[in-house]
């Protein structure tokens, strides 16, 4: 592979990686299972390592969790958020302990006691206490920065506003879980089936959506829960000496503490708490995904300390996925945006560790063929952490008489019947997804289009889903995005149609014309992401637009390039991280008079606004800054993005590749971290002064 086949796999890999992480953690609607995530996330790493160029500050494998939401204001942690390290059997446990000894120079026989608490399954959460009165809260963000959901926390019962009894530090950060009882998530999740509302793929993503509300009466309305844990910054690390000791400080405090927290001796302590746990699991009442190991002493936890992203003195030990067997009854194909053909088995329904699991995704042609998958086999179905559930393989043993290898439809199941291609990547390697040829004239291609054009993540129109534009399309009011633009134009029989067979009432077709409306000054960036060009997501059409600056010059570059300027074609593959695949991909758009016309229709509804132009002579041009601690004159969000306009890449993190540490008041382990490798460290003035801003 050439470095700039790379680049363009890179570059599309790790908009998948923050695409899903995106959907996991800000949208609460994963599309993908934890495993399959993590296989995602390890070719990014590979692809790294064969490339090092490529790992940047800003590639996702430099960050955990997802960027905060613009909709809150971000809470910069007293102490970073960490994560755990998994231990998933016995010897992964024995093998923890024995290393913590080690590190600790205590002899085999020397007892290491333990608190093992169950690992609850929802959302963290940072409390801050000032005075026993509760004056932030914040979610885990990225681990350094979160989001602020203090209002929303309040709402939640047992969490007490006013610290009880006594004795508590006068400054400290109350850490612990949010999470959705599965009784009430299972009520409310057949209720929106049946309203046509959100419907959860899990409780995590359901307490997600609860917490994150702007509006906290809406957090207040749902039945969350917290179980504390832990705590980070406080201004007397003596409160205690203990973690069980913490935790019941936290429980004299007013908070709930899981009580299936013990506190045991040694390895095989821990496994006896593990294997009761792990029998109780189905009627605790809410998700758990396993039991987690602290090393009781706090002045050993101290002197275990950290590696990377978590402490030596912690482990998670995971509970194995829950699997069970059930026939496959048929496999479905569907149509997603760009084509692929994703294969859906139909299963006899069956229940997997509390769900009933009636349908799983089988990937790709390659992943049946290579697991032999027939219809009427009887296959082991797992869920891993997620409900998403997949295949982990055949019961051979159980196959009946007379099944065929499966083959692959030849020709779409759409109207067109076209022929189905194999899908090339980014990269220009062949792909394993199969894709049908008739693009945009494909109607299941197209109405998947139009879902994700009017998304959060591209036109964001509120007040039209996916549901509704499914509807949109089928009665024939929105075919292409300029439709959207026109739809109240054409209001006289849309109006009424709208009512009459959508369903919709005055004030929902007013306020969705008005978010249409808003959505008509539209950035270049995401003007070029709503063409769905393939290969062209997000952050591929911010590097264009960044590439061509004005949505004229995107046009006339392209249209000479599509009608054989060798110049205009050699120009584009040569932006910054833009190779001949996507080059290739956005000029054949182009090409086609048909879509060609689409462009210039939507083009006529829409104000593209030009992007901003990234000097590229500033004194701060091509450095990597790091913005810590808390600003002042500006917000974190405006540093950003006037560091960018300059030229300047912002990362989160502190490393040998920084160049400049913004520290604002508060600043903790980055500035320490930037002191140490001898980075150049400013204050907000100094940094002000030397962009002359
Ligand atoms: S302690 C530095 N205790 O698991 C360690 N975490 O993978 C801080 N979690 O982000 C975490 N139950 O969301 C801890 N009893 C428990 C937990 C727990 C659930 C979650 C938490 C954390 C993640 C770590």
């Amino acid at each position: 592979m050439t470095l700039d086949d790379a680049r363009a796999l890179h570059d599309e890999l790790a908009a998948q990686v923050k695409y899903h992480r995106d959907l996991y953690y800000r949208e609460e609607t994963p599309e993908l299972t934890d495993a399959e995530y993590d296989a995602l996330e390890r070719r990014l790493r590979a692809l790294e390592e064969d490339f090092p160029e490529l790992k940047t500050a800003d590639s996702p494998t430099a960050t955990v969790g997802a960027p905060i939401s613009e909709k809150f204001s971000a809470v910069v942690h007293g102490v970073p958020m960490l994560s755990l390290d998994n231990a998933f059997d016995a010897e992964d446990v024995a093998d923890f302990e024995k290393s913590l000894k080690r590190f600790l120079k205590l002899s085999d026989e020397d007892v290491v006691a333990y608190t093992a608490e169950p690992k609850i399954d929802g959302l963290s959460c940072n409390i801050l206490y000032v005075n026993g009165e509760l004056t932030r809260a914040a979610t885990r963000g990225d681990g350094t920065t979160g989001e602020d959901i203090t209002e929303n926390v309040k709402t939640i019962k047992g969490i007490p506003h006013h610290l009880q009894g006594s004795g508590f530090p006068e400054r400290i950060e109350i850490r612990g879980e949010v999470y959705y009882p599965l009784s009430e998530f299972a009520e409310m999740n057949a209720k929106a089936a049946a309203d046509g509302g959100k419907v959860f793929a899990n409780p995590r993503n359901a307490a997600s959506g609860a917490l994150r509300q702007l509006d906290a009466s809406i957090t207040a309305s749902r039945p969350l829960r917290f179980f504390a844990y832990a705590w980070g910054e406080v201004s007397d690390p003596n409160f205690t000496t203990t973690q069980s000791g913490a935790l019941d400080c936290f429980r004299a405090w007013g908070f709930q503490v899981n009580p299936n927290s013990t506190r045991v001796e040694g390895a095989a302590g821990l496994m006896d708490v593990y294997d009761r746990i792990q029998k109780d699991r189905s009627h605790l009442g809410y998700d758990i995904d396993g039991v987690v190991y602290k090393v009781d002493r706090l002045d050993w936890q101290r002197r275990l300390g950290f590696v990377s992203r978590s402490p030596r003195w912690a482990i998670a030990h995971k509970f194995p996925a829950e699997q069970a067997l059930t026939r496959l009854l048929g496999i479905d194909i569907q149509v997603g945006r760009i084509g692929t053909l994703t294969p859906v088995g139909r299963l006899e329904p069956v229940n997997v560790g509390g769900v009933v699991v009636t349908n799983v995704t089988l990937h790709n042609a390659d992943e049946i063929a290579r697991k032999d998958i027939r219809i009427g086999d009887m296959v082991r179905v797992q869920r891993a952490g997620d409900v998403i559930p997949q295949v982990v393989g055949v019961e051979l043993s159980e196959r009946p008489e007379g099944t065929a290898e499966y083959e692959f439809p030849t020709v779409c199941i759409c109207p067109l019947k076209t022929e189905v291609v194999r899908e090339s990547t980014a990269g220009g390697a062949e792909g394993v997804a199969r894709r049908c040829s008739g693009d945009q004239a494909c109607p299941y291609q197209r109405v998947e289009y139009l879902k994700y054009v009017v998304s959060r993540r591209v036109l964001d129109v509120e007040g039209l889903g996916e549901k509704q534009l499914q509807k949109f399309y089928e009665d024939g009011l929105i075919q292409e995005p300029a439709d959207i633009f026109t739809l109240e134009a054409r209001d006289a029989t849309n109006l009424k149609k709208l009512k009459d067979r959508e369903g919709m009432g005055d004030l929902s077709v007013k306020n969705l014309f008005a978010s249409i409306e808003a959505r008509r000054d539209l950035p270049l960036d995401r003007f070029i992401a709503a063409l769905g060009i393939k290969h062209v997501g997000e952050t591929t059409a911010k590097l264009l637009a960044r590439a061509f600056g004005s949505e004229e010059a995107f046009r006339t570059t392209v249209t000479a390039a599509a009608e054989g300027d060798e110049e205009a074609r050699d120009a584009i593959e040569h932006f910054d991280q833009i190779g001949p695949v996507v080059a290739n991909s956005v000029i054949s758009y182009f090409a086609h008079p048909y879509q060609r016309a689409i462009y210039d229709r939507f083009l006529a509804q829409v104000r593209v606004k030009d992007a901003e132009v990234v000097a590229a002579d500033s004194n701060v041009s091509g450095k990597v800054i790091v913005f810590t601690g808390s600003l002042e004159k500006l917000t974190r969000d405006e540093a950003k993005a006037q560091a960018e306009r300059l030229g300047a890449k912002v990362s989160g993190s502190v490393s040998k590749k920084t160049d400049i540490v913004v520290a604002g008041p508060g600043a903790g382990s980055k500035l320490k971290t930037a002191t140490e490798l001898g980075i150049m460290v400013l204050t907000e003035d100094q940094w002000l002064e030397m962009i002359g801003a």
